[in-house]
C-alpha cells in the first residue's frame, strides 16, 4: 500500500476528499508546495475553488473583496490567481511590478462577458453626470471607463459612498435589484446575469424547505431577488463562510457554487450541509494539473494594457479606500 506523503494536510480536509482521490492530488500538492518556495510564489485561491485547490496549495482565500485587498500586501514575486480571469487581472492592478499567473487564461465569466465599454459610453450618455459603479466581475476595459468598482460584499457601502440620488450599477441585474433593496440611492441596472445564479429559483428553496426541515437557507446576491426572497440570509462567499462559523446552524443550504459548500464543510464537520448547488464552468478550468504547470512554465501571465491599466487600477483602488 502507498504511504501517505501529507498527512497533516490531509487531516484538514478527510471529511470531504475520499483517501484514494487524496492519494492522486498528493504528487500535484507536494510539487506545488516545492514550486511555491522555489520561485517565491504565493497562491489566491477564491472560495469556488475546489478543496485540493483551496485547503491543499492556497495561501490566501476568500471572497473577490478579500482577495483583492490581501492582494495589496502580497510579496512574493509570483501571484497564481486559482480563479477566473477578472480576479487575475484584478491582482495585476494592484500588483503593477509582480508577475501574475493564470492556471487558464480561458477561466472567464458570463458577467464579465455582458458588457463592453462601449455599452458603457452608451449609457453614461443617456445618463449625464450619473456615476458609474461597475462589479469586479468586468473586464479591466470596462473597469476604466468606470469611476468606481464594487464586489458583492461591499456594493452598498460603495453605492452609498458616492453621496448622490442615482447610480448605474453595472452589469449584475440581480446584484442592482438586490442592494436596491437595501438603500435609498435609486439604481439604474444593466441585463447581466451570472450563469451560475441565474439558475436559482424560488421554488427549489421551498422544496429543499420541506425536504429538509429547519435548513437555513443562504443565497449569494447574484441570485434573482425573488431567490433572495426566499432566503434567511444573503451575502457574499465570505459573509456565507461567516454567517456558518458564527451561527454554527444545525443543517444549511448555501444558494450558490458547489465548491464553497465543500470548504466550508471542511472546517464544520458539525453542519450538516444540503447540497443542491450548480458548477462554474470557468472557475473549474482550474485544476492542481494546470496550477502546477503555471509555476513549472510560467504560464499564462496576464498583462493589461498600459493604456487602460491606471484608469482600471484607479476605479479598484477607490473601492479600497471605501
Ligand atoms: P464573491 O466571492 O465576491 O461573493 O463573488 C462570487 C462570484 O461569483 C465570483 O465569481
Ligand atoms: Fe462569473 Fe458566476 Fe462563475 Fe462567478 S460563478 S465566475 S460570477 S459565472
Amino acid at each position: 500500500m502507498t504511504t501517505m506523503r501529507l498527512p497533516e494536510l490531509y487531516e484538514r480536509v478527510s471529511k470531504i476528499i475520499p483517501h484514494p482521490d487524496w492519494m492522486l492530488f498528493e504528487d500535484d500538492i507536494a510539487a506545488i508546495l516545492e514550486l511555491k518556495r522555489e520561485k517565491n510564489a504565493v497562491i489566491l485561491a477564491h472560495n469556488y475553488q475546489t478543496p485540493e485547490i483551496f485547503h491543499g496549495v492556497a495561501d490566501i482565500v476568500g471572497d473577490s473583496l478579500a482577495l483583492a485587498r490581501k492582494a495589496v500586501d502580497v510579496e512574493a514575486d509570483v501571484i497564481v490567481l486559482a480563479g477566473v480571469h477578472f480576479m487575475a487581472e484584478t491582482a495585476k492592478l494592484l500588483n503593477p511590478e509582480k508577475t501574475v499567473l493564470i492556471p487558464d487564461p480561458g477561466a472567464g465569466c458570463s458577467l464579465a462577458d455582458s458588457i463592453t465599454p462601449e455599452d458603457i459610453a452608451l449609457l453614461r450618455a443617456a445618463h449625464p453626470g450619473v456615476p458609474v459603479v461597475t462589479y469586479v466581475n468586468t473586464s479591466a476595459a470596462v473597469k476604466a471607463v468606470s469611476d468606481i468598482c464594487c464586489t458583492s460584499g461591499n456594493a452598498k457601502q460603495v453605492v452609498e459612498s458616492l453621496g448622490v440620488d442615482r447610480v448605474l450599477m453595472l452589469p449584475d441585474e440581480y446584484l442592482a435589484q438586490n442592494v436596491a433593496r437595501e438603500t435609498d440611492v435609486e439604481l439604474i441596472a444593466w441585463k447581466g446575469h451570472c450563469e451560475v445564479h441565474e439558475l436559482f429559483t424560488p421554488q427549489d428553496v421551498r422544496s429543499m424547505r420541506e425536504a429538509y426541515p429547519g435548513v437555513i437557507v443562504l443565497a449569494h446576491p447574484e441570485c434573482p431577488p425573488e431567490v433572495v426572497a426566499e432566503a434567511d440570509f444573503s451575502g457574499s462567499t465570505a459573509v456565507m463562510s461567516d454567517f456558518v462559523g458564527k451561527q454554527k446552524p444545525a443543517r444549511v443550504l448555501l444558494l450558490t457554487e458547489c465548491s464553497m459548500s465543500d470548504n466550508v464543510a471542511a472546517n464544520h464537520p458539525d453542519v450538516e450541509f444540503v447540497r443542491p448547488c450548480n458548477l462554474c464552468p470557468h472557475m473549474k478550468k482550474i485544476s492542481l494539473a494546470n496550477i502546477r504547470e503555471a509555476l513549472e512554465t510560467g504560464r499564462h501571465e496576464v498583462t493589461i494594457d498600459p493604456a487602460i491599466a491606471q484608469d482600471a487600477r484607479r476605479a479598484v483602488e477607490r473601492m479600497l479606500t471605501v
